[in-house]
């Protein structure tokens, strides 16, 4: 009872201005941004809990300054969010994976990886698994990062408010690309992201309430078994560049409470 992705019938373009197009009768979508501005779109449904993919194919070549965004978000100002941001590079260097928890409108932990393929090359799937006791990002089934529900130790979690599926490409050279040092290449627009292969194994909420497919909820109490654990600590191992739980720097406080809980 999943549903695999045409793009018309589960998304919205919602700004770009014709820069981004839904093709092939709604199986690939595209986002590009040159100077004058980049372009997104958001899923028409909003969803509470489940396990979401989505196949990416990245900007190639020069992408420096660029940053094509992936992620769950709800509304208001103390919103629940769930990222991967893919931060561009020059020719040959490496893209960052980016990767960020909100809830209730505070973020800060960050975890950053390099990937063990060139992600501009071929589509790759980029997953987010969303259940009450859990979030795991996977890229090709993969897990790279998970975030335990640590509300026993007064750390909200993000659990009560609806999310909707959003992406995005945008000038970020102001920071993106090794700190800001290296700014967009104009002469290489237009930036082109691609997306296909979408499917939401997901509840859907409307009218105030969550609809699930009953048959279908196997995420719904997911943890990772062995195997995939360690995975897990392969990519954290060998592709991690940036974890905020190992930045007291950052936090002169102490660290995050969640912290102690993985
Ligand atoms: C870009 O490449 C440089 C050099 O390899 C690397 O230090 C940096 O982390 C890469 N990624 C970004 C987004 O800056």
């Amino acid at each position: 009872m999943a549903s695999y992705g045409n793009f018309n019938e589960y998304f919205d373009i919602t700004w770009g201005d014709g820069r981004a197009k839904i093709l092939n009768n709604g199986e690939l979508l595209t986002l590009s941004l040159d100077k004058a501005s980049g372009s997104g779109f958001e899923s028409k449904n909003e969803y509470l809990f489940g396990n979401i993919d989505m196949q990416l194919k990245l900007v190639p070549g020069n992408s420096a300054g660029t940053v094509t965004t992936y992620y769950l978000r709800s509304q208001g100002s103390t919103w629940d969010e769930i990222d991967f941001e893919f931060l561009g590079n020059l020719s040959g260097d490496p893209y960052i994976l980016h990767t960020n928890v909100y809830s209730q409108g505070y973020g800060k932990r960050e975890q950053e990886f390099y990937l063990w393929f060139d992600p501009t090359a071929d589509f790759h799937t980029y997953s987010i698994l969303w259940n009450p006791q859990l979030i795991i990002f996977s890229v090709d089934g993969t897990p790279i990062r998970e975030y335990k529900n640590s509300e026993s130790i007064g750390v909200p979690f993000p659990e009560n408010q609806p999310m909707r599926i959003t992406s995005s490409i945008w000038n970020a050279d102001d920071w993106a690309t090794r700190g800001g040092r290296v700014k967009t290449d104009w002469t290489q627009a237009p930036f082109t992201a691609s997306y296909t292969n979408f499917k939401a194994d997901a509840c859907v909420w409307s009218n105030g309430a969550s609809s699930c497919f009953s048959n279908s909820t196997w995420w719904f109490s997911h943890e990772l078994d062995s195997t995939s654990k360690e995975k897990l600590k392969w990519v954290q191992n060998n592709y991690m560049i940036y974890n905020y739980c190992t930045d007291p720097k950052r936090f002169p406080q102490g660290l995050p409470l969640e912290c102690n809980n993985s």
